[in-house]
C-alpha cells in the first residue's frame, strides 16, 4: 500500500488533489485505529531537478505510520551543504528519485518509537548516520538503523553538521599521505566548514597549514578568524600572484599534502606549493572551473593528483566506524577544540537561508535550519 507520504509527494509531482485528498484521508482513518502514526510534517520538496530557488516548495505531508522497527524523529536543525543544493540541481552523482524531499544531515529527536526498537527512546537525540536524504523536514520516520544517538547537551548547529564536513577533514588529513608533527598542508576553500576544520585538525597534530582564500571584502577580518583557529598562513588569490609563492612561506616546510575544492586558478595555487611529491586531493569543485596542471608538474616535481568522496568512503562498509569518529568530532565541539561559523535559520525562513547557501547575497556563513 502506498505510504501516505508517499501519496502527498505524488501530489507534488502533479497529479491531481481531487483524487488522492479521499484516499489520504481514508488511509489516515483506517490507520488511526490500528497503529502509531507519526504527526503531520512540514517538508522541503522538489518534484524535479532544476535550479533549487526555484524547484523547492514546502509543503504540508500527512502522518505516516511508525511501523515496529520504526523511529519518529522530530528534527531539531540541519545545514544547507552545498552537496545539498547539487542532489536539488540533479548534478549529484548520487541522489534521491524524485519527487523528494531536501537536505541529507542532521539532528533530531526521538518523538515516538515502534514496539521492536530496542535502545532509543523518545526525548533521546539522533542523527542518521551515515546520512540520508530528506533531513529538511520536521519529522521524519525511519528503520532504527539509520538513527544514531548523540549526546543530549551538543550544541545542535554542531550535532547536526557533524557528518558531512568535518569527517571528511577528517578523513583527508588520515587517507592520503602519513603526515607527521611538524609537516605542513596547504589548502584553497579554506573559509568552508571543511577548510575550517582542516585547519583545526591538523594543528591539533602539530601540522602547519597554509590557507588560500577568495579575495573578498573584510579578508583582513577573515585572516585573523583563521588564525585563531590555528592557520599559519593565509593568503588570497591575488596575493599568491607572485613569481615564487614559496618565498612566502618563511619557515614553514614545503607542504607535502594540498586540499582543492575549488578548481580553476585556485587549484593551480595549491599545485605551486607542493613540494616535490607532494599529493594535491580534490573534494569539491566550488568554482564550476576546470584544474588545469602543467606538464612540467608532472615531470619535474612528479605531483600526484587524487580525489576523495565521503559518500563512497562510507558506502564501503565503514557505518560503525563513521559513528565512532562522528562522536569524537561532536566531543571536540562540544569540548570548544572544534568551531566553525554557522548561522541558525528558523526553518520558515528556508527561502532566505536558500538564497544565501547559493551565494546570491555573497559570502555567508553556514546556514543552518532550525525547525
Ligand atoms: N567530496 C566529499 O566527500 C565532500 C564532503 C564534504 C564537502 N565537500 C565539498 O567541499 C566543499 C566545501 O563544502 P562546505 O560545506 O565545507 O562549504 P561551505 O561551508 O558551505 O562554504 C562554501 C565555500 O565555498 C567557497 N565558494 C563558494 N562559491 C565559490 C566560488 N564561486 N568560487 C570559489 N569559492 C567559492 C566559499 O568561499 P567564501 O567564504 O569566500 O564565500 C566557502 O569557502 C564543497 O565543494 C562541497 O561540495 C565534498
Amino acid at each position: 500500500m502506498a505510504s501516505l507520504r508517499s501519496v502527498a509527494l505524488k501530489a507534488v509531482s502533479g497529479e491531481s488533489w481531487s483524487h488522492i485528498v479521499p484516499r489520504a484521508r481514508a488511509l489516515i482513518r483506517v490507520r488511526a485505529f490500528s497503529a502509531t502514526m507519526s504527526p503531520p510534517s512540514k517538508a522541503v520538496v522538489y518534484d524535479h531537478h532544476g535550479p533549487p530557488d526555484s524547484v523547492t516548495r514546502v509543503i504540508e505531508l500527512p502522518p505516516v505510520q511508525v511501523k515496529e522497527n520504526d523511529v519518529c524523529v522530530k528534527m531539531l536543525a540541519a545545514p544547507i551543504n552545498p552537496s545539498d543544493i547539487n542532489r536539488i540541481e540533479g548534478v549529484y552523482p548520487v541522489r534521491p528519485q524524485v519527487p523528494a524531499i531536501g537536505g541529507y544531515e542532521g539532528v533530531g529527536e526521538v518523538h515516538s518509537v515502534g514496539s521492536a526498537v530496542k535502545g532509543l527512546s523518545p526525548g533521546d537525540w539522533v542523527i542518521p548516520s551515515p546520512p540520508s536524504s530528506g533531513t529538511w523536514q520536521t519529522y521524519i520516520v525511519k528503520d532504527q538503523s539509520i538513527w544514531h544517538k548523540v549526546i543530549k547537551d551538543s550544541p545542535i548547529e554542531y550535532a547536526a553538521t557533524i557528518t558531512v564536513n568535518p569527517l571528511t577533514a577528517l578523513r583527508m588529513l588520515e587517507d592520503f599521505i602519513t603526515l607527521k608533527s611538524g609537516d605542513s598542508i596547504v589548502q584553497n576553500g579554506a573559509t568552508s566548514i571543511v577548510g575550517q576544520c582542516i585547519i583545526q585538525l591538523a594543528r591539533y597534530r602539530g601540522i602547519h597549514s597554509i590557507n588560500i582564500i577568495r579575495d573578498r571584502a573584510g579578508s583582513d577580518e577573515v585572516k585573523e578568524k583563521l588564525k585563531i583557529f590555528g592557520a599559519d598562513e593565509v593568503f588570497t588569490e591575488s596575493q599568491l600572484e607572485v613569481k615564487n609563492v614559496k618565498e612566502l612561506l618563511a619557515n614553514l616546510p614545503e607542504p607535502v599534502l594540498g586540499f582543492n575544492c575549488v578548481g580553476g586558478n585556485a587549484a593551480s595555487l595549491v599545485l605551486k606549493f607542493l613540494r616535490h611529491g607532494g599529493t594535491m586531493v580534490t573534494y569539491g569543485g566550488m568554482s564550476k572551473k576546470p584544474i588545469t596542471v602543467s606538464t612540467s608538474s608532472f615531470i619535474f616535481k612528479d605531483l600526484s593528483l587524487r580525489g576523495f568522496w565521503l559518500q563512497r568512503w562510507m558506502s564501503a562498509d565503514k557505518a560503525k566506524e563513521c559513528r565512532s569518529m562522528v562522536d569524537y568530532l561532536l566531543n571536540l565541539a562540544r569540548e570548544g577544540k572544534l568551531k566553525y561559523e554557522m548561522e541558525l535559520v528558523p526553518f520558515e525562513n528556508f527561502h532566505s537561508a536558500l538564497d544565501k547557501a547559493l551565494g546570491k547575497l555573497g559570502s555567508q556563513p553556514k546556514q543552518v535550519l532550525t525547525f
